[in-house]
C-alpha cells in the first residue's frame, strides 16, 4: 500500500517508528514531517495527509500526535476522509471491519511502541467487512454532501 505518515511535534519520536515499521512491512511511504520536536501545529499536517487520502493520491494514512485527537479532528474535515484514534487491538481492528477508517490517528503519549506496531500491522491488514456497514458509509458520505461541504485539495 501507499501510506502517508505526519505527525506534530509531540509524535516525531513515534512517526520515524512508524515509517521505519511500515517500510519493513513492504509499504510505500509518503513522509509528511515532522521530524523533529521543534513545535508545529498538528491541523497543517493533517492537512497535508487526510489531502492525500481524500483525493486517492495514497491508499491510507497515518497521524501521530500527543492524544491522537487533534489530528483526528483536522483530518476528518476532508471529504472521503474517515479518521479516528484507536487504542489497542479491537478497536485497531473494529475501525477497519466496520468503518473502514482510512487515516489511523494514534496517541504518542499514551501508547507503547509494541502496542503501536502490532495496531498498524491489524489495521493494514483486516479488511472492511462491506454490507450493512458499507450503507452506513455511504450515509456518513450523504451527511458530508448535505451538511458538511469539504476540501478536496
Ligand atoms: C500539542 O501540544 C498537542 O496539543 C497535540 O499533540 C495533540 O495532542 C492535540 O490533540
Amino acid at each position: 500500500m501507499r501510506i502517508a505518515v505526519g505527525s506534530d511535534h509531540r509524535g516525531c519520536v513515534i512517526h520515524s517508528k512508524v515509517i521505519v515499521f511500515l517500510k519493513r512491512l513492504g509499504h510505500d511511504v509518503v513522509d509528511a514531517g515532522t521530524d523533529n520536536s521543534e513545535p508545529v501545529d498538528y491541523p497543517d499536517i493533517a492537512a497535508v495527509v487526510a489531502g492525500q487520502v481524500s483525493r486517492g493520491e495514497v491508499d491510507r494514512g497515518i497521524l501521530v500526535c500527543g492524544t491522537g485527537l487533534g489530528m483526528c479532528i483536522a483530518a476528518n474535515k476532508f471529504a472521503g476522509v474517515r479518521a479516528a484514534p484507536c487504542h489497542d487491538d479491537l478497536t485497531a481492528e473494529m475501525s477497519r471491519r466496520h468503518n473502514d477508517l482510512n487515516v489511523l490517528c494514534l496517541s504518542s503519549d499514551l501508547l507503547g511502541e509494541r502496542l503501536i506496531d502490532r495496531m498498524v500491522e491489524l489495521w493494514l491488514n483486516t479488511p472492511f467487512e462491506g454490507g450493512r456497514h458499507a450503507r452506513r458509509i455511504e450515509e456518513i458520505e450523504a451527511l458530508e454532501r448535505d451538511h458538511l461541504p469539504k476540501r478536496k485539495c
